[in-house]
């Protein structure tokens, strides 16, 4: 058998609406056969947390929009990632996003782009929602459509402002998040293995 590849979920969530987002993105990794998810809060910045970090084949950034951009709680965490960008400790591993906000908007594009940004700091490669616009993209759209926020780069969800975490985000946007899940863990195999066989054909070479 051979061994698991792990895929972190690093995560912030300040009232918990996008702890339900991650732990939908960590459901849809750990069902693909292989695959480790393993769902890590970035408010606590411990040793454990760099060793999976460093262990981990891809690793999927989650947090808040606040005031249009990533939370600060998350932003504590990219900064602290700062040596092993000096060391290069995430080079090559794959990257991917998501992000939970009040408004249907509400600049969540925002949080979403400094992901990216924070993926090729780090010389990652970033995995792309890889889902057509749901919903209101086109006239026989319906709110229950997978990826009904209509988001490219990652995986957007909403939850109203006066709804605790059991009641939102919606149904349609946690699947949305399992299917970014489920994709960043097929990309990640196919990762590994076309490694492993680029470093065969390079020993027969
Ligand atoms: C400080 C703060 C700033 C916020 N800024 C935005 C914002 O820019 N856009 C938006 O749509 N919602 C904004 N919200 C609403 C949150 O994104 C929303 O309540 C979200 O579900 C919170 O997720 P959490 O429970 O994981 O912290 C903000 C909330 C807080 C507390």
């Amino acid at each position: 058998m051979p061994v698991p590849i792990s895929v972190v979920i690093a995560y912030h969530s300040g009232y918990g609406h996008t702890a339900r987002q991650a732990a939908a993105v960590a459901e849809g990794a750990a069902a693909v056969p292989g695959v480790l998810a393993d769902l890590r809060d970035v408010s606590t910045l411990d040793e454990g947390l760099w060793a999976a970090l460093a262990e981990a084949e891809a690793i999927v950034f989650g947090s808040p929009t606040y005031m249009g951009a990533t939370s600060a709680v998350f932003q504590r965490f990219v900064e602290a990632s700062a040596p092993v960008w000096a060391a290069r400790g995430w080079q090559g591993k794959l990257a991917a996003g998501f992000t939970n906000s009040a408004g249907v908007n509400g600049n969540k594009d925002n949080a979403l782009l400094s992901m990216t940004v924070l993926a090729a700091q780090h010389g990652m490669n970033w995995v792309p929602l890889g889902l057509m616009p749901g919903w209101i993209y086109s006239s026989g759209g319906s709110p229950e459509d997978l990826n009904r926020l209509g988001s490219f780069v990652g995986a957007m969800a909403q939850s109203p402002s006066d709804l605790g975490p059991e009641e939102a985000p919606t149904e349609a946007d946690l699947r949305t998040a399992r299917h970014l899940g489920e994709h960043v863990a097929r990309t990640a195999l196919q990762f590994v293995h076309g490694r492993q066989a680029a470093d065969a054909l390079a020993v027969a070479a």
